[in-house]
C-alpha cells in the first residue's frame, strides 16, 4: 500500500481553507413576484454572501424538473428550469461569482432522476427499449398477484414513507424508488448509465463551474440481489444495509475522478452526501492518497436527537453533541478530511434544535457557531444560518409544503390513524421545510424575499430577525460569522491545526488547536445555565473571539451559551508533534472583546 504523504501547507487543496455557502434557491430571493426563489434573485443578493467572506456559493438544483421534490427530482440535467430563470441567467451568476473571487459547485442528484426524465419515460415503455435496463425493474413477488400490495420484489421502505416500490402497469413491473414516487432509481450497474452521467458531470465543469455537491452518493452501488430488509417500526424493511455503501461504490467513485475530473486542469470540490457513512468509511473516501472525494457529509451529529426513526424525539445532552464533533475530529485527523455543518436544506434550524431560540437565541446561536468553524475541516453555512434563523411555528398542515413531511403526515394520520396533533407535534420540530421557510431580508411584508406572495410562510419573526437589522449591528450573528471566517482565512491554526480535546465539564465543548508554535483555545458552554471550570482556566485576558462583553467574562465561569477562543503562546511547542504539553501554553494579551479581531496574526 503506499505511503500517504500529508502534503505542505502550500501543496493543500484550495478547499481546505474553504468556508462554503449553501443557497437553496427555492427560498432564497424571488425577483420576479412569482413568490419563488430564482436565479436573477441570487445574483442581486451577492454582495451578502461576499460581505461573509465565503469563498464558494454550493447551488442546489436549479434543474429542469417537476419540482416533487423541489428540485431534487431532474427532468434534464442541462438545462434551467423556467420557475428558476435561464441556462443565460446561470451563465451570469457563474461569472459573478468568478468575480467576486469566490467559487460555485452545483448539487449533483444521480442516485435517482426525475420519473419525468426522458431516460426513465423511454425504460418504463418496455422490457426491450435501450433503457430497459437503466433503473431497477424487477418482477412482483412470486405467488402473488402481481401490483398488488404484499406483491413488492422486497420489503424496503422508502425514505419518504411507503413501500419503496411502485408497479407500472405500462411495463408490468415494480420499479424501485428510494425517495418519493417520482424519484425512480439509476441503475449505476448499467455501465450506459454512468457514461451519461459522466458526461454530463464533464459538460458542467467545462462550462465553469467548480465542483459538486453529490446528493446520496453512497447510495449509488446496491446489493444486486436486493434482499429484504429487517422489520422497522416504520411496518417496511430496512435496506439501508443493502442499498448503502455496495459493493461498487468505491469503484464507481474512482471510475468517476478518473474520467471526469482527473482530464481536466481544474482542482474542484467534491463532497459527497453519504448517511449513514461510518468515520472509517468517510477516512477511506477522503483519504489525500487514495480516496475519491474532496469530503463526505457524515449524519451523527444530527441524528442524535432521533431514536430510531427521523420522528421519534430524544433528548440531546451537551455532551453527546461535543463526543460525537469530537470522535470525528479524531477519526479524520491524519488522513481524510472533515466537512463541517450544522444546518441544510434537509435539517431543521440548528438555534432551534440544539440552541435556544428563545432567551440566549444571540448566544447560542453564536456558540455554536464558534465551536463548529473554529474545528478542523470545512465549514458550511445554510442561508439564514448567519443571521440566526429559527424553526418556524407551524399550527397548520396546510402550511407544509415538503413531500417527505406530507407524505409522513399522509401515513401517520391517514393510513395509521394516528393522532393529528402528535403528528404536527412532530413535524414542528423535523421537518424540512422548518429550512425552506423565506430568507429573512427585511422586516417588510415578505421579508424582502418576494413582493408577491410566498410559496411557503415567512417566518413572522421576520420583523426584528432580518439581515438589513444585523448588518450593522456589531455584535449581530451575521458580523460573528464575519469574524469567524475572517480568523479561519487569517490564521492557519483553524485551517491546519491538529484537534485535541481538554478536560472539562459535560456541558461544556473545549479543545485546543495547534500548529506548530501557534495554537488556540475554545471553551463553549452547550447549555443554558451557567458553567464552571478549573478556576485557572479561563478569564478575559487573551479572549481573541467571543460572544459576551469582555466586562463580564468571569475566570473559571461560563455564562450559558458563552464561547470564548483564546490564543497562546508556547516556547515549548513541540515540533516533532506540533503540539504544546498540557499546561506549557500561555495566554497572550489580545484584544479581549466581544467578537474581537482576530488579534496579532
Ligand atoms: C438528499 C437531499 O439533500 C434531499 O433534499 C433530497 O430530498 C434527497 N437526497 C433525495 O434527492
Amino acid at each position: 500500500m503506499p505511503q500517504a504523504v500529508s502534503p505542505t501547507a502550500s501543496e493543500q487543496p484550495w478547499w481546505r481553507s474553504a468556508v462554503v455557502y449553501q443557497i437553496y434557491p427555492r427560498s432564497f430571493a424571488d425577483s420576479n413576484g412569482d413568490g419563488i426563489g430564482d436565479l436573477p434573485g441570487v445574483l442581486a443578493h451577492l454582495d451578502h454572501i461576499a460581505r461573509l467572506g465565503v469563498d464558494v456559493v454550493w447551488l442546489s438544483p436549479v434543474y429542469c424538473s417537476p419540482q416533487d421534490d423541489n428540485g431534487y427530482d431532474i427532468s434534464d440535467y442541462q438545462d434551467v428550469d423556467p420557475v428558476f430563470g435561464t441556462l443565460d441567467d446561470l451563465d451570469v451568476l457563474i461569472r459573478a461569482v468568478h468575480e467576486r473571487g469566490m467559487r460555485l459547485i452545483m448539487d449533483l442528484v444521480v442516485n435517482h432522476t426525475s420519473d419525468e426524465h426522458p431516460w426513465f419515460v423511454e425504460s418504463r415503455r418496455g422490457r426491450d427499449t435501450p433503457k430497459a435496463d437503466w433503473y431497477f425493474w424487477r418482477d412482483a413477488r412470486p405467488g402473488t398477484v402481481p401490483g398488488e400490495p404484499g406483491s413488492e420484489p422486497n420489503n424496503w421502505g422508502a425514505v419518504f414513507s411507503g413501500s419503496a416500490w411502485r408497479w407500472s402497469p405500462e411495463r408490468g413491473q415494480f420499479y424501485l424508488h428510494l425517495f418519493s414516487v417520482k424519484q425512480p432509481d439509476l441503475n449505476w450497474d448499467n455501465p450506459q448509465v454512468r457514461e451519461a452521467v459522466f458526461a454530463m458531470m464533464g459538460w458542467w465543469l467545462d462550462r465553469g463551474i467548480d465542483g459538486f455537491r453529490m446528493d446520496v452518493i453512497n447510495f449509488i452501488s446496491k446489493d444486486p440481489a436486493l434482499p429484504d430488509g429487517s422489520m422497522t417500526q416504520s411496518g417496511y424493511g430496512d435496506g439501508m444495509p443493502y442499498f448503502a455503501y455496495g459493493p461498487q461504490i468505491h469503484a464507481y467513485l474512482a471510475e468517476m475522478r478518473k474520467r471526469v475530473f482527473e482530464p481536466r486542469p481544474g482542482s474542484y470540490l467534491t463532497v459527497g452526501e453519504m448517511p449513514g457513512v461510518t468515520p472509517q468509511q468517510a477516512r477511506e473516501f477522503t483519504s489525500s492518497d487514495r480516496g475519491q472525494l474532496a469530503m463526505v457529509f457524515q449524519f451523527e451529529h444530527v441524528m442524535l436527537d432521533q431514536d430510531g426513526d427521523k420522528w421519534t424525539r430524544r433528548r440531546v445532552r451537551a455532551g453527546d453533541l461535543r463526543d460525537t464533533l469530537a470522535r470525528w475530529q479524531d477519526a479524520l485527523a491524519d488522513d481524510g478530511w472533515n466537512s463541517l455543518y450544522w444546518n441544510n436544506h434537509d435539517q431543521p434550524r440548528v438555534v432551534s434544535r440544539y440552541g435556544n431560540d428563545t432567551t440566549y437565541w444571540r448566544e447560542s446561536a453564536t456558540a455554536l457557531a464558534a465551536v463548529l468553524h473554529l474545528q478542523r475541516g470545512t465549514p458550511y453555512v445554510y442561508q439564514g444560518e448567519e443571521l440566526g434563523m429559527t424553526n418556524l411555528p407551524f399550527d397548520d398542515i396546510d402550511n407544509f409544503r415538503d413531500v417527505e413531511s406530507l407524505n409522513h403526515y399522509a401515513e401517520m394520520v391517514g393510513r395509521r390513524g394516528a393522532d393529528p396533533d402528535a403528528v404536527l407535534q412532530t413535524l414542528r420540530h423535523k421537518s424540512r421545510d422548518n429550512a425552506r421557510t423565506p430568507m429573512q431580508w427585511s422586516a417588510e411584508p415578505g421579508a424582502g424575499f418576494t413582493s408577491g406572495t410566498p410559496w411557503i410562510p415567512v417566518n413572522p419573526n421576520h420583523v426584528w430577525l432580518n439581515a438589513a437589522a444585523e448588518y450593522d449591528e456589531p455584535t449581530s450573528i451575521y458580523n460573528f460569522y464575519r469574524e469567524l471566517i475572517e480568523l479561519r482565512h487569517a490564521d492557519p491554526v483553524v485551517v491546519d491545526g491538529d484537534f485535541a480535546l481538554l478536560p472539562a465539564p459535560d456541558e461544556v465543548y473545549a479543545f485546543r488547536r495547534t500548529l506548530g508554535d501557534r495554537c488556540i483555545e475554545v471553551y463553549a458552554n452547550l447549555t443554558s445555565t451557567a458553567a464552571k471550570l478549573a478556576d485557572d482556566t479561563a478569564g478575559p485576558e487573551g479572549v481573541i473571539l467571543g460572544n459576551y462583553p469582555p466586562e463580564t467574562c468571569q475566570p473559571g465561569l461560563l455564562a450559558p451559551w458563552e464561547v470564548r477562543a483564546y490564543r497562546l503562546v508556547s516556547a515549548s511547542a513541540s515540533h516533532s508533534t506540533g503540539r504544546p504539553a498540557t499546561g506549557d501554553g500561555q495566554r497572550i494579551r489580545g484584544g479581549g472583546g466581544m467578537i474581537s479581531g482576530p488579534g496579532e496574526r
